[in-house]
């Protein structure tokens, strides 16, 4: 997979509800397959606590649990992944979250002569999403506020199932299982040379 500059490196995307463990894995799986991880939530985290332009925008749709525009996340991402870690391979965690954003990022890689490897669906049920967001107690991980992420994502990311189903990237994860049980589940799909148990 992957014709471009660096084909032997892992393009992955990881999917899934809030509290799913996507940032958790994808500290690890990094580490493990030797890509950067990037992370929206992360990185629009960091803008707010630094009170940039785009972090006071960002504020109050995040505090209720709601999407920043796909624009706005385009030009994030556009920007990070021009980056030359990038350009190693990437686990992208919170990015893609709608059929746009899915888009854009497929023509971002195409203009680049690159594709995905990739798409890992982090599946937990919810009662247990619930429980382990509210035991964190992130800023946006107040009862009413999870309620409205995994609503959100219903409606907004879970139809990014089928899309990449469709494209046979989608590979599906047991996520209701011990951090290191889900890593090896994660590991599994993967060869020694990062992509080649994959595709
Ligand atoms: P984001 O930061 O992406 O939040 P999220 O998707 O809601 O995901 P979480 O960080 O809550 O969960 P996670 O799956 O990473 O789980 P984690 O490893 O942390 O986005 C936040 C906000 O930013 C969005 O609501 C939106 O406003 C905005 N945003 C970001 N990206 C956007 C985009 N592309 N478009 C538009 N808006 C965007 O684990 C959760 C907890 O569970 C932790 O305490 C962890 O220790 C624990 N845990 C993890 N794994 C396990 C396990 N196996 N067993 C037991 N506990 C576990």
């Amino acid at each position: 997979m992957g014709d471009g500059a660096d084909s032997r490196h892992a393009r992955v995307v990881l999917l899934g509800p809030p509290g799913a463990g996507k940032g958790t894995q994808a500290q690890v799986l990094c580490e493990r397959l030797g890509v950067c991880a990037i992370s929206t939530g992360d990185m629009l985290r960091e803008a707010v606590a630094a009170g940039s332009e785009l972090g006071e925008r960002v504020r109050g749709i995040m505090a209720a649990g709601e999407l920043v525009d796909d624009a706005t996340m385009a030009d994030v991402v556009r920007e990070r992944l021009a980056r030359p870690d990038a350009r190693q391979g990437f686990l992208l965690d919170g990015y893609p979250r709608t059929l746009p954003q899915a888009e854009t990022l497929a023509g971002i890689l195409r203009d680049a002569g690159l594709s995905l490897d990739a798409v890992l669906l982090v599946e937990v049920p919810e009662d247990e999403l619930v429980r382990r967001t509210l035991q964190r107690g992130r800023a946006d991980d107040r009862e009413g506020v999870v309620r409205e992420r995994l609503r959100v994502y219903r409606e907004k990311t879970a139809p990014l199932i089928g899309y990449y189903r469709e494209r046979r990237l989608l590979h599906e994860i047991d996520g209701n299982r011990p951090v290191e049980e889900v890593t090896a589940q994660m590991l599994g799909l993967f060869g020694a040379g990062g992509t080649d148990g994959i595709g």
